[in-house]
């Protein structure tokens, strides 16, 4: 007999103490006829209801790379409320590592961080991962595109019933692709009927050891079309900051060819800073926002650390103390805990003490901390990720377009990405967008003596980072009304106060060796401005990154091609209206009705 992990909310165990790897080769691989169902297929999705370990997962990616081409693309999708750590994942699998010939070993390095959110993973050039961290019932309605097969895992109907619920059959029946197939270790009566009402055709067949009964299904219904990915064969971006750069690196990636057109200087905007924050923006409430933020904040982390292994980005993962310095700042910092589904490995509130020895400096108060937040050169991060593209040093003083080619510059392009921040708005495609400039400046200084312990960054209404090369960053002004980029003494006598607050001894007075300033980019609903530009196909925005640049752009490029290339999008639907220039008239619609 193999062991079996338990869960801890449900009392119920993962697979078959029997053999749980023989278990899931019968109920999901088996049963729904694959291999046989991969054939003539040039992309094929499954979609899981229970990670869990990813036993399913590694027998079908396993299986779909020893029987088909290296042409054909598996899209997994698979949805988990309760992730398990990468440790546990490994501790539970291995005595079937072989079995995966060191896939079981790939998908505990690439495991994402146990925080909410959709975290889409290339695991192989064959095999997506999608894997979202979310309750079942509330992210299945936020997912697009044609499923082929479906493997229902949660658990046992009796102890789990939320993972059998009307809302999630009814959701198969709405993306299941022509013949799409469903299996699942159980035989209950009313799972079957759910099925058989969303459109499946549905039996009883033999269960794997004990198990007398399981069921099998095969939609009937019309079905969902698959869209075709079809990448754009060359792109004009327009900006050569943190966005820009972006997009940049994720068509390469697939192979388009990339024009970058850049007015000043690469990074000369609100990318220019020496060292910036990533950090989510965080709100008490899960939504959008929450939606977002999270899966970008873990994309963008992911990314600069794979860049960091090729070129020195000034990537320091530190981690963040979020100071709590009144009531507003607690109820928020406890509502993020709450309802962010962030593990506490990720997520904490400490006390003032604990605060001071995660820091090394005397704090006033407690904080949240995110030990995984940290500090990167957007600089860097630019000037590294544009190399994958041909770099055109001119301003952009036309675009239009001729039937279906657009013209940059008297260059001509399948496609084109606004990537200017504010400067976007003399574009009359794009003109009447309520986005605007937000100045802010960065002090420069060495270290003082009280923050020669510094270990973390601090955040608090403004920010000082972990020092680096003996310079500390301390940032940063935010002033909406001033539209001059001089660096001034007010604003550095402004950052040092206000950080003066919230560490006892110091008192603000620290001489400052440079500073620097610049324009961000925000929309009037502070939040960023991403996707297809409404009523003019192939022109796309990523803009108003606000703040958080830095932990939007990548997450944001990945958006945007998704839409290009019609790849399924990496974050759920409710995020990509979240996120597009299309709300602004929709709510002027609203207003106007
Ligand atoms: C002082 C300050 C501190 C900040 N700190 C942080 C932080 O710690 N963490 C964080 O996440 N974010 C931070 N931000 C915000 C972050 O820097 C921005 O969100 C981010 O840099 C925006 O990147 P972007 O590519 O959209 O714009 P930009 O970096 O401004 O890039 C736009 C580029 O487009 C070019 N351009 C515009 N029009 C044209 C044209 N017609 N033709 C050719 N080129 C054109 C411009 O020259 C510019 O280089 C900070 C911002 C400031 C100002
Ligand atoms: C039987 S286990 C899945 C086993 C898994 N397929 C494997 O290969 O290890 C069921 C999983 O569903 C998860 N789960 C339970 N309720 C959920 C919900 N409402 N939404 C998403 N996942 C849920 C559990 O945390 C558990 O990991």
């Amino acid at each position: 007999m193999i062991f079996s992990p338990r869960s801890e909310q449900f009392d119920d165990i993962y697979f078959s103490v029997e053999d749980g790897l023989a278990e899931s080769r019968h109920v999901f691989l088996q049963q729904n006829d694959l291999p046989n169902r991969f054939q003539g297929k040039s992309r094929f999705t499954i979609c899981e209801a229970g990670f869990g370990t990813g036993l399913n997962f590694l027998c079908a990616w396993t299986l779909f790379e020893q029987s088909t081409r290296p042409n054909q693309q598996l899209d997994y999708i698979s949805f988990e409320k309760y992730p398990l750590s990468s440790a546990d994942i490994l501790k539970y699998l291995a005595h079937w590592g072989s079995e995966f010939d060191g896939r079981l070993e790939r998908l505990v390095e690439l495991y994402p961080l146990r925080i909410g959110g959709w975290h889409r993973i290339r695991v192989s050039a064959q095999v997506t991962l999608t894997l979202i961290f979310d309750d079942v019932n509330r992210a299945l309605p936020q997912l697009d595109g044609a499923v082929d097969c479906w493997f229902l895992d949660g658990h046992a109907p009796a102890k789990n019933p939320d993972m059998w619920s009307d809302i999630i059959f009814s959701q198969m029946g709405r993306l299941s692709a022509a013949g799409a197939r469903v299996s699942t270790f159980t035989a209950a009566g009313f799972v079957r009927r759910g099925l058989k009402n969303a459109g499946f055709q549905v039996s009883k067949v033999r269960g794997y050891g004990r198990k007398c009964d399981m069921t099998v299904g095969e939609f009937c219904g019309q079905g969902v079309l698959p869209v075709a990915i079809q990448y754009p064969g060359r792109v004009a971006v327009i900006g050569g900051g943190i966005a820009g750069a972006s997009l940049c690196s994720a068509l390469a990636r697939r192979g388009v060819l990339v024009d970058l057109y850049e007015k000043h200087e690469l990074a000369s905007g609100g990318s220019g800073n020496l060292r910036g924050l990533f950090n989510p923006r965080f709100t008490a409430r899960l939504g959008d926002e929450a939606d977002f933020y999270s899966s970008a904040f873990r994309h963008g982390l992911c990314e600069f650390s794979d860049l960091q292994t090729r070129h020195d980005v000034g990537l320091l993962p530190c981690g963040s103390l979020h100071i709590i310095l009144d009531e507003d700042k607690l109820k928020r910092s406890e509502g993020f805990i709450q309802n962010w589904g962030w593990h506490k490995d990720h997520a904490r509130i400490v006390d003032r003490d604990e605060a001071r020895e995660i820091s090394g400096v005397p704090l006033s108060y407690g904080a949240l901390f995110l030990p995984d937040a940290g500090m990167i050169s957007p600089k860097l991060v630019v000037e590294a990720l544009a190399q994958s593209a041909n770099i055109i040093m001119e301003e952009v003083g036309s675009l239009s377009k001729q039937g279906h080619v657009w013209i940059v510059n008297n260059r001509e392009y399948d496609a084109v990405v606004l990537a200017g921040a504010h400067d976007v708005l003399k574009f009359p495609h794009v003109s009447w967008l309520p986005i605007h400039t937000v100045r802010g400046q960065v002090s420069l200084m060495d270290p003082p003596e009280i923050f020669s312990g510094l270990k973390t960054n601090l955040c608090h209404g403004g920010y000082a980072s972990h020092p680096f090369d003996g310079t500390m960053v301390v940032g940063s002004t935010f002033k909406p009304w001033l539209d001059h980029l001089d660096v001034t003494e007010e604003d550095h006598v402004e950052v040092l106060q206000k950080l003066a607050v919230v560490v006892d001894g110091y008192d603000g007075v620290s001489l400052v060796k440079g500073g620097r300033a610049a324009f961000r980019c925000a929309a009037n609903d502070r939040v960023p401005v991403i996707g297809c530009v409404p009523d003019w196909d192939g022109l796309y925005l990523s803009v108003a990154h606000g703040s958080h640049g830095l932990s939007t752009a990548t997450l944001g490029a990945e958006i945007i091609v998704a839409q290009m290339a019609g790849e399924s999008p990496p974050v759920p639907r409710n995020v990509l209206k979240f996120l597009s220039a299309q709300r602004f008239i929709d709510r002027k619609a609203r207003k106007g009705s």
